[in-house]
């Protein structure tokens, strides 16, 4: 018996030494320790032991069945020790690697432009409102004191839907729904998309934007609207810029004028950018017609405003020296990236 007891001791450890695996050591323990393994058969057979050497036989299955216990959580405990040495040593963290960048996305250069508008105006008072990019004829043009025959309507290539409706062509149209909401005073600029069937080319785009821009209110004079232009254009390309109005005319204004700045590249001398003039065109203004207010239901005996209209592309092509107008709707990153 005891000579059996030490070769299943033997066994059992060559056994644990020769496993290279987990598993291996869990049938070692079953083959040895478990229900049908060898020390417990061992155990059930006592029966067939001397009953003074019972004792000491038990003795001794407890010692080996103790012994194989320990050198299995032994080997377990190697073998753990390992395995996480080893995935320690693969999963190694360079932290000196430089960390990969986070993408984060660019604001358009008119959006760039146009924020720095709207804080301008916001900060003269004004409110930033929006209309309908699909328009009614009567708002685009009639409202604006452009009937059916006038030869401005022919200029602004119209995008027709039905008769009546049509893709604005203008922010202008933003003016007549403000006033028809009878709030007064009114200080808004309208920024917003435009369309004109026009050919893409290097100045001309299908759609593009404008800012539209109008104030009304008791006692409004030609004179505000020089001070809050020439306000704008120092706070939008710098302290020293000048501002110069041209008589011109438009069917919801007068007088009507178109401005122009001093170019803030040579600062008037004259360059490859103003053209040798001196001089950037950046927008067309007016004071509002007594017939525009009128249609509204606006008193012009009682109230005076003035409008003006933006061509943001316009500013931002200067503002930013890009020469081609169709780089802004290409949204190539390479281009975007650069603002
Ligand atoms: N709507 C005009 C255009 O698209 C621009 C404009 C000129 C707007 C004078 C105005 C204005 O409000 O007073 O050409």
């Amino acid at each position: 018996m005891k000579e059996k007891l030490a070769k299943i001791k033997e066994e059992a450890l060559k056994q644990i030494a020769g496993s290279d695996a987990l598993e291996k050591l869990n049938e070692v323990r079953v083959n040895f320790l478990g229900k049908k393994g060898e020390l417990t058969t061992v155990l059930k057979s006592m029966k067939d032991v001397a009953p003074e050497e019972r004792p000491k036989v038990g003795q001794m299955v407890n010692e080996i069945r103790d012994e194989i216990e320990r050198v299995l959580e032994q080997a377990k405990t190697q073998m753990e020790t390992k395995a996480r040495e080893a995935a320690m040593k693969r999963e190694v963290i360079d932290v000196t690697l430089p960390a990969k960048k986070n993408l984060v996305g660019h604001r358009h250069p008119n959006r760039i432009v146009l924020d720095e508008v709207e804080r301008i105006f916001i900060g003269m008072g004004y409110e930033v409102v929006e209309g309908p990019e699909v328009e009614y004829d009567y708002y685009n043009f009639e409202a604006l004191n452009i009937p059916a025959d006038h030869p401005a309507k022919d200029e602004q290539d119209t995008f027709y839907v039905t008769n009546e409706i049509l893709l604005r062509t203008q922010t202008s149209p933003v003016q007549v729904r403000t006033m028809e909401k009878g709030k007064l005073p009114i200080r808004m600029i309208a920024p917003g998309r435009v369309f004109r069937s026009d050919e893409v080319d290097a100045t001309h785009s299908p759609s593009f934007h404008q800012i539209e821009g109008m104030i009304v209110d008791k006692g409004i004079t030609f004179a505000d609207l020089k001070g809050t232009l020439a306000q704008f254009a120092k706070e939008l390309f710098g302290e020293k810029t000048k501002v110069k109005f041209r008589p011109h005319h438009f069917p919801f204004t007068e007088p009507s004028a178109e401005v122009d700045v001093s170019c803030f590249k040579c600062g008037g001398e004259g360059c490859r950018f103003c053209k040798g003039s001196g001089w950037i065109e950046i927008l067309g203004c007016g004071m509002v017609h007594p017939k525009v207010l009128k249609m509204s239901g606006i008193d012009p005996d009682v109230y005076s405003g003035f409008a003006f209209g933006i061509g943001l592309e316009r500013i931002t092509l200067l503002k930013y020296e890009i020469d081609d107008m169709r780089l802004l709707y290409e949204n190539d990153v390479r281009f975007l990236k650069q603002f």
